[in-house]
């Protein structure tokens, strides 16, 4: 193998550009030359490549985003495109991909894999920690850690003015984000998409903590929870209840920005190494996850044919601990 492709694509994590790095720089440790492919499937479709070297990805290991930036690319969806793009792949030379995302992105990747025999090894990007084959993502610590600092300060102002605080953190499909940072964060309560919750069973407990001598609440909201978020929730609550004067926080792409945590760095690096030397060894059609402290390759369906299912348990320490 000489020569491979590099592409970020679906949301972007922090870490993202710590992988970009150590993909670059372990391909050209290798002697692989690299085409970064920007903007995702988009740019793979549209013709938008640049080379990178290892001196074009220094300085970016601390920086969030992606430098290859990162798109939703619709026509990818349809053969016609995915054709276009791998005749493109062809027509540069590519004989590899690496494709840093989330379990769409290896999607497309399966198909490029299946229907064009096009090399390729995914890479988990995303702060949503939600899929299969790993037991975490790139991205998902910083996101965590962004959480918990904005309940952090949303707490003082909550427990200044005794008031209930609805704080509104990422998640359409999954609660992990709001899990964690809700038990990092102490959080009276946590809202999640995978679990069903009632209104009054939430207003109850935020009684109950009164009655135990809280004169303040935080509670955590995935965005993609049964009620359709903070505000709606909030709303509810007011109506329903004497917990009228609330307010509401939406964290929101706030989660996504900012300087990976050294966590996600050494994760992406690692990762990054081992996509390439993956590649070489011959493998495609295979992610790179993490179990433990070691690495492994798994079959891409993995991503969202075996989608990681937070231990409920935690929910219950939550519980346990709000008292
Ligand atoms: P993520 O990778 O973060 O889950 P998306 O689900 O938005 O993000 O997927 C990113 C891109 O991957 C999509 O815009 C599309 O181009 C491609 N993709 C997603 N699902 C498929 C699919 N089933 N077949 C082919 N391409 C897909
Ligand atoms: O998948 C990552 C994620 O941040 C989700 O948590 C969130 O629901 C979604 O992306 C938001 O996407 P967009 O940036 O397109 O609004």
């Amino acid at each position: 193998m000489k020569h491979i492709g590099l592409l970020t694509s679906g949301g972007d994590a922090p870490g993202m550009n710590a992988a970009i790095r150590a993909v670059v720089r372990a391909a050209t440790f290798h002697g692989i030359q690299v085409t970064g492919i920007e903007r995702g499937y988009k740019g793979m479709i549209e013709g938008t490549t640049r080379s990178l070297g290892p001196r074009d990805v220094s300085g970016i290991i601390s920086r969030g985003g992606t430098i290859l930036h990162t798109a939703r690319c619709h026509q990818f969806l349809e053969p016609d495109g995915r054709k276009q793009a791998a005749e493109n792949l062809a027509k540069w030379g590519i004989e590899g991909l690496v494709v840093i995302g989330g379990d769409g992105s290896y999607q497309g990747a399966e198909k490029l894999h299946q229907e064009f025999g096009i090399r390729c090894i995914g890479l988990p990007g995303t702060i949503d920690n939600d899929i299969g084959g790993t037991d975490y993502t790139i991205g998902f610590d910083t996101a965590i850690n962004t959480a918990m600092e904005a309940i952090d300060r949303i707490r003082d102002t909550a427990a200044s003015h005794d008031r209930i605080f609805f704080i509104e953190v990422m998640g359409r499909r999954s609660g992990y984000v709001a899990m964690i940072s809700g038990i990092a964060g102490g959080a009276e309560d946590i809202l999640l998409p995978e679990v069903e919750m009632t209104v009054e069973k939430l207003i109850e407990r935020l009684r109950g903590g009164q009655q135990s001598g809280k004169s303040s609440s935080i509670i955590i909201v995935a965005e993609g929870c049964e009620y359709g978020g903070a505000t709606a929730l909030a709303k509810m609550v007011s109506e329903r209840s004497e917990y009228k004067d609330n307010r509401i926080t939406v964290i929101g792409h706030l989660q996504r920005g900012g300087s990976p945590s050294a966590f996600d760095r050494v994760l992406a690096s690692q990762m990054g190494v081992y996509a390439v030397e993956a590649l070489i060894a011959g493998e495609s059609g295979k992610m790179v996850g993490i179990s433990g402290q070691k690495l492994h390759l798994c079959p891409l369906s993995d991503a969202w044919e075996k989608r990681t299912r937070f231990d409920m348990g935690l929910l219950r320490v939550a519980h346990v601990l709000s008292i």
